[in-house]
């Protein structure tokens, strides 16, 4: 059964502003807020998730973004070593949670050092056996390799070259181990090449849709879930078999934040090679 933790947004609100869509004058509407968040719990309960709560912290407004805790690798948590401040309170929350239940949770190498931010799967998503890592908003390059060599896993990092697209989630979405969404806008011409040679098949996003957080899909078997405002991306899905559904998530969008950011997934992403192999 698909294992999926999400953290109400019982304190959400903007009250800093780390990524260009965040503007704390912009409030949120917080009945709306939980309305959207519980339409998708619901969405994924139905479609088969067993949906895990993290207890929401008062202070930690983004604590919500449950995708940035860790990178999820079998039983082991690779924490998250958040760039900035404002979030770092997360990290003792987000290791008591992942402990209590059955996880090996490990800091990212690199000691304490701040260069060595890490964002969990907000910037590290398997495909296959490859772990896809993106980098300089918010994750180190030389930090995902280090990931990598304490997984034994192959890395391939992708430079993210627009501030609106500062998480890999927000700009590539691993479908299944040989297909994904992306949008190349967010990638340089290296990061679009290695993609290309390293996925199946790529499905485009165009920037419209891209910033309706059309990539920050969350996959449950054929099914996608995304924000509203991305129809030509869901007509896309629907012509390669998958089922996509839209579900309004616009006061997370106001912290540069939708479908996926709001989830992590226990027991590996549909497209994680590793998933199958029965270990
Ligand atoms: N306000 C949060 C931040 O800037 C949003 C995080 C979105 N999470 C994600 N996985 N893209 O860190």
């Amino acid at each position: 059964m698909p294992r999926i933790l999400m953290c109400p947004p019982d304190f959400f609100g903007i009250e800093y502003e780390i990524n260009p869509w965040m503007n704390v004058q912009v409030a949120v509407d917080h009945t709306l807020a939980v309305e959207q968040w519980t339409a998708l719990h619901t969405l994924l309960r139905d479609a088969g998730a067993e949906i895990a709560l993290q207890p929401a912290v008062e202070g930690l407004p983004d604590l919500v973004f449950t995708a940035n805790a860790a990178l999820i690798y079998k039983q082991t948590a690779v924490l998250a070593r958040f760039k900035h401040q404002q979030r770092q309170g997360e990290t003792p929350h987000d290791r008591a949670w992942l402990e209590a239940h059955g996880f090996q949770a490990v800091d990212p190498p690199g000691g304490d050092e701040a260069a060595r931010a890490f964002e969990g799967a907000g910037d590290a998503l398997f495909c296959g056996d490859t772990l896809f890592a993106g980098y300089r908003k918010r994750s180190d390059a030389a930090g995902a390799q280090e990931i990598g060599a304490l997984l034994g896993v192959r890395v391939l990092p992708l430079e993210l070259v627009s501030d609106h697209f500062y998480h890999l989630d927000t700009c590539f979405c691993p479908l299944s181990p040989e297909e994904a969404i992306y949008y190349p806008g967010a990638f340089d011409d290296y990061g679009r090449r290695v993609l290309q040679a390293s996925v199946g098949k790529l499905i485009e996003v165009e920037e419209d849709e891209a910033r309706a957080f059309a990539c920050n899909a969350v996959v449950v078997g054929r099914r996608v879930f995304t924000n509203t405002g991305c129809p030509g991306l869901h007509d896309r899905l629907a012509g390669e078999g998958y089922q996509p559904t839209a579900t309004p998530l616009g006061e997370f969008v106001k912290a540069g934040g939708s479908a996926k950011c709001l989830t992590l997934r226990l027991d590996g992403e549909e497209a994680a090679g590793w998933r199958d192999s029965g270990s």
